[in-house]
C-alpha cells in the first residue's frame, strides 16, 4: 500500500512540471501587433458619427454625415441636461422628439427606446485613436466596467445597436454590433494594447 501511494506521489510529481506549462500556454499570450489591428476595427467603429455623435465632451450632441452637410452641433440648442443625466433639460427632453423607433422620413429624429447623451468622460468625438483606447480601458470614466463588461455593452445596449439601424439617409456604422463585441473580446485576450 505505501509503495503504491509512493509511487502515485512520484507520477504527480512527475506530472506538475506539465501541467504547469500547460497552463502556460493556455493563457492568453500578449500579442500586441494582432491586439492593434483588432482594436483598429474598434475604432473604426467608436469614431464613426452614429457613435460619435452621442459621446462628446461638451453635453452637445452632434448632427454629421451627408444629409446634414456640415458636421454641426444639434440644433434647437439641445443639451445632455443640468441634472447630468443626459436625458435632456426640463421641457426639451431627448424623448420629445427621439421616440423608441426611427422617423421614416429623411430629416425626422432618429430613435429606440430610452435615447440620452453619453456623460461627458465617455468622450470620442474629436478624440484620437490613442485617447479613446485610454478612455475605454479607465474603470473612472467607462463606467467602472471590465473590457469584458465593455464587449457585452456593445453586443446588446439598444443605443448601440441602433448605430447599425440609423434610419433613412444616414450611413450605418461599419460592420455590426457582433463583429465589434467579437474584435473587443480579441483586442482584450491580446492584452487590451493601445496605439
Ligand atoms: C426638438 C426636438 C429634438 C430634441 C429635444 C432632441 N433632438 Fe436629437 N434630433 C432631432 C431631429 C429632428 C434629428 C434629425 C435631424 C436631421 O436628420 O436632419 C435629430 C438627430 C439626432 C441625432 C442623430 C445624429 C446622427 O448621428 O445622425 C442624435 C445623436 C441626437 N439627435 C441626439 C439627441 C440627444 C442626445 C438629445 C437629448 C439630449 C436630443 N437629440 C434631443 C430633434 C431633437
Ligand atoms: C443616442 C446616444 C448614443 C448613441 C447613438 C451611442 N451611444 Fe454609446 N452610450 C450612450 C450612453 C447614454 C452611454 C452611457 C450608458 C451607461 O453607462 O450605462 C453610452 C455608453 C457606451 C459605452 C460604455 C463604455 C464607454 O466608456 O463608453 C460603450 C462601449 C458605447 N456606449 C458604445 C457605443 C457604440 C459602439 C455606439 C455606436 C455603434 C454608440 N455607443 C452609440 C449613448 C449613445
Amino acid at each position: 500500500m505505501r509503495s503504491a501511494a509512493r509511487l502515485l506521489t512520484a507520477a504527480a510529481m512527475a506530472l506538475l512540471p506539465v501541467a504547469a506549462s500547460a497552463q502556460e500556454a493556455a493563457a492568453p499570450a500578449a500579442d500586441p501587433a494582432a491586439g492593434l489591428s483588432e482594436w483598429a476595427k474598434v475604432y473604426e467603429v467608436f469614431s464613426h458619427p452614429r457613435c460619435a455623435n452621442c459621446h462628446v465632451e461638451d453635453n452637445r450632441p452632434r448632427w454629421s454625415g451627408a444629409h446634414y452637410g456640415v458636421t454641426r452641433v444639434h440644433a434647437f440648442n439641445v443639451q445632455g441636461g443640468n441634472d447630468g443625466s443626459g436625458f435632456g433639460n426640463p421641457g426639451l427632453h431627448c424623448t420629445t422628439c427621439h421616440f423608441d423607433r426611427n422617423s421614416s422620413v429623411l430629416h425626422g429624429p432618429p430613435g429606440v427606446a430610452g435615447w440620452h447623451l453619453a456623460p461627458p468622460e465617455m468622450v470620442w468625438f474629436g478624440k484620437s485613436s490613442a485617447e479613446i483606447c485610454a478612455q475605454i480601458k479607465d474603470p473612472e470614466r467607462n463606467g467602472n466596467r471590465s473590457l469584458e463588461e465593455v464587449a457585452i455593452h456593445v453586443r446588446d445596449d439598444a443605443l448601440v445597436g441602433w448605430g447599425w439601424n440609423p434610419g433613412p439617409g444616414r450611413e450605418p456604422a461599419p460592420g455590426s454590433a457582433q463583429a465589434t463585441y467579437e474584435a473587443l473580446v480579441r483586442w482584450a485576450a491580446a492584452g487590451a494594447p493601445c496605439p
